[in-house]
C-alpha cells in the first residue's frame, strides 16, 4: 500500500457505479483520485465516502471545455493512472437514434477517451498506466444498442492504437472487461422493453440467478489490475474480470458473485 502513497489517479465517471467503486479502491490504496462527472453532487458523495483524496471535478468529458477543466484542475500535476469509465448506454430501436442521440455516444464513450488521454500526455508519467473501461458489447452485437455497441467496438480498437502511439512516452494503455455489473447502467437495461432490448430479459435471468457482479468487486478488479500487475501483463493482456486465472490474486476465496 505505501509504494502507491502520493500517486495520482484520474478517474471519469467517478460519480456513480464501476467509477466511483474504481476511485474509492484506489483511495483505499492511499492514492490521490480526480474524480470527474457531470453531476458534482454524486462525485461529492463519493468523495465523502472515500478513505480520503478523492478530488471532484465537474466535468462533461464528451466536450472540449469539459476536458479542460480537468487539465486545469490537473495543472502540473503528474498522473499515474487515467481510468476512463464514463460512459452512457441509451436503449433506442434503430428508427429512433438521431444525430445527436448518435453523436452524444460516440463524443462520450469514444471520443473523451482519445481526446482526454491526448490532453493528459503531458501530465502522464513514464510508467502510467491508461485503462479502458472495456465491454462484452464490443464483440457482441445486442439489438436496441446499436450505438453503444459500436462506440464500444471502436473504444476496444483505439485503446490498442493508443498502446502503440504511447510507448514512445512510456505509458501504458489496457482494456478490462467487468462483465455484467449490477449499475444504473445496467438497470436501465434491465427496465427496457424486451422487444427494443431483448437482451434486458438475459440481464434479467442473469439477475436471478445471483449472477451479476456488484461494483465495489469490479473497483477491487481494477484497482488490483492498475497498482498490482506488472507491465508486460498490464500491457499485454486484453482483461476480463471472470477470467479464473488471476482471480488468486485479487480476490482470494471469495466469489465473483458474492456480496462484497
Ligand atoms: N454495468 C455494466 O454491466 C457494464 C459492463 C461493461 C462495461 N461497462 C462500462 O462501465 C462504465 C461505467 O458504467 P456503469 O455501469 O458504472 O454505469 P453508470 O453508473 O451509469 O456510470 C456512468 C458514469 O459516467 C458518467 N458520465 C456519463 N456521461 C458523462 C460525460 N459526458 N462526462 C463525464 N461523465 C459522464 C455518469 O455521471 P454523470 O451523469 O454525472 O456525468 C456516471 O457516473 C461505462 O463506460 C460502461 O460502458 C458497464
Amino acid at each position: 500500500m505505501a509504494k502507491d502513497t502520493n500517486k495520482l489517479a484520474v478517474v471519469t465517471g467517478a460519480g456513480s457505479g464501476i467509477g466511483r467503486t474504481v476511485a474509492l479502491a484506489l483511495s483505499h490504496k492511499r492514492l490521490t483520485v480526480l474524480a470527474a462527472g457531470r453531476r458534482l453532487q454524486p462525485l461529492k458523495e463519493t468523495a465523502d465516502i472515500a478513505v480520503s483524496g478523492v478530488k471532484p471535478v465537474s466535468a462533461d468529458v464528451a466536450t472540449v471545455a469539459g476536458r479542460a477543466a480537468i487539465v486545469s484542475e490537473l495543472g502540473e500535476d503528474r498522473v499515474h493512472f487515467l481510468v476512463h469509465a464514463a460512459g452512457t448506454m441509451p436503449i433506442q430501436r434503430l428508427a429512433d437514434i438521431t444525430p445527436e442521440t448518435w453523436r452524444q455516444v460516440m463524443a462520450t464513450n469514444l471520443d473523451a477517451r482519445l481526446h482526454l488521454t491526448q490532453a493528459l500526455i503531458p501530465n502522464l508519467t513514464p510508467g502510467g498506466r491508461v485503462l479502458f473501461i472495456g465491454s462484452m458489447s464490443a464483440t457482441k452485437a445486442r439489438k436496441g444498442s446499436t450505438a453503444y455497441c459500436t462506440s464500444l467496438a471502436a473504444s476496444f480498437m483505439l485503446q490498442k492504437c493508443l498502446k502503440l502511439e504511447l510507448a514512445q512516452h512510456a505509458i501504458l494503455v489496457t482494456n478490462a472487461v467487468p462483465g455484467p455489473v449490477n449499475t444504473r447502467m445496467l438497470q436501465v437495461g434491465m427496465a427496457a422493453d424486451v422487444d427494443v432490448f431483448p437482451d434486458s430479459a438475459e440481464y434479467g435471468a442473469l439477475r436471478e440467478q445471483g449472477k451479476l457482479i456488484e461494483p465495489e468487486t469490479v473497483g477491487r478488479f481494477y484497482a488490483w489490475l492498475l497498482t498490482q500487475t506488472d507491465d508486460q501483463s498490464y500491457a499485454a493482456c486484453q482483461w476480463d474480470i471472470r477470467d479464473e486465472s488471476h482471480h488468486d490474486a485479487w480476490i482470494g476465496s471469495r466469489g465473483l458473485y458474492d456480496a462484497p
